[in-house]
């Protein structure tokens, strides 16, 4: 048997120790839990989320097909090509200083008399100061430069998303934009 102090001793290091934060006493219970435990759990599902749409985008690549352009078309449209900083689609986006592209797939071949809709939408994209669409001022940047900086694959897919707005998807991973 111990003596009482020797005992007193042991719960007292045992309750300090406890209080540590990188260490928790398996004699008093509870796992061992590092300082923000939480939030570390938080931040891993958020990187492994971000892992697995990194491997469906991988997949969506290595398998690219015209639907599937379209939806990865709508996704920059919609974000990281800042094209909702001045047009909108419809009731989605709120930019007003270019028009509405709601319906541009079916005006597209119609703007320029000659011109296929898939050259009119590659002079929009690459050159927008060439033909200025009635209205509107002559303020688009191109999107191959700052800050767009959409690549020529970015482009065709947001090509393919275009015609999905009124006309039809003629698009695939092998066209070649006329630029
Ligand atoms: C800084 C503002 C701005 C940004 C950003 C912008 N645009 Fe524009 N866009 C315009 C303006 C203004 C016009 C009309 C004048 C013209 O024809 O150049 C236009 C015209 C167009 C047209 C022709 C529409 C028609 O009815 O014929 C298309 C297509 C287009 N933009 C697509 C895009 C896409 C796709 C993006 C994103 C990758 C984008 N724009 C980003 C301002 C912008």
């Amino acid at each position: 048997m111990l003596p009482p102090f020797a005992i007193a001793g042991l719960v007292a290091t045992l309750v300090l120790l406890d209080h540590t934060a990188a260490y928790r006493s398996p004699f008093i219970g509870g796992e061992p839990r590092p300082p923000r435990a939480d939030a570390i759990v938080e931040l891993e599902s958020w990187y492994l989320a971000k892992a697995e749409e990194e491997v469906r985008l991988a997949e969506l690549l290595a398998n690219l097909d015209t639907p599937t352009m379209v939806d990865l078309g709508r996704q920059i449209v919609h974000g990281r090509g800042l094209c909702f900083n001045c047009h909108r689609v419809g009731a989605e986006g709120h930019g007003t200083q270019g028009p509405d592209l709601d319906g541009v797939g079916a005006r597209a071949g119609e703007r320029i008399a000659g011109m296929s809709d898939v050259d009119y939408f590659t002079q929009s994209l690459f050159a927008p100061h060439a033909f200025v669409v009635e209205g509107f001022p002559n303020a688009m940047t191109p999107v191959d430069e700052a800050p767009i900086s959409l690549s020529e694959l970015d482009a065709l897919m947001v090509i393919a998303y275009l015609q999905s707005l009124g006309g039809t998807t003629t698009v695939g991973p092998e066209t070649e934009l006329a630029r």
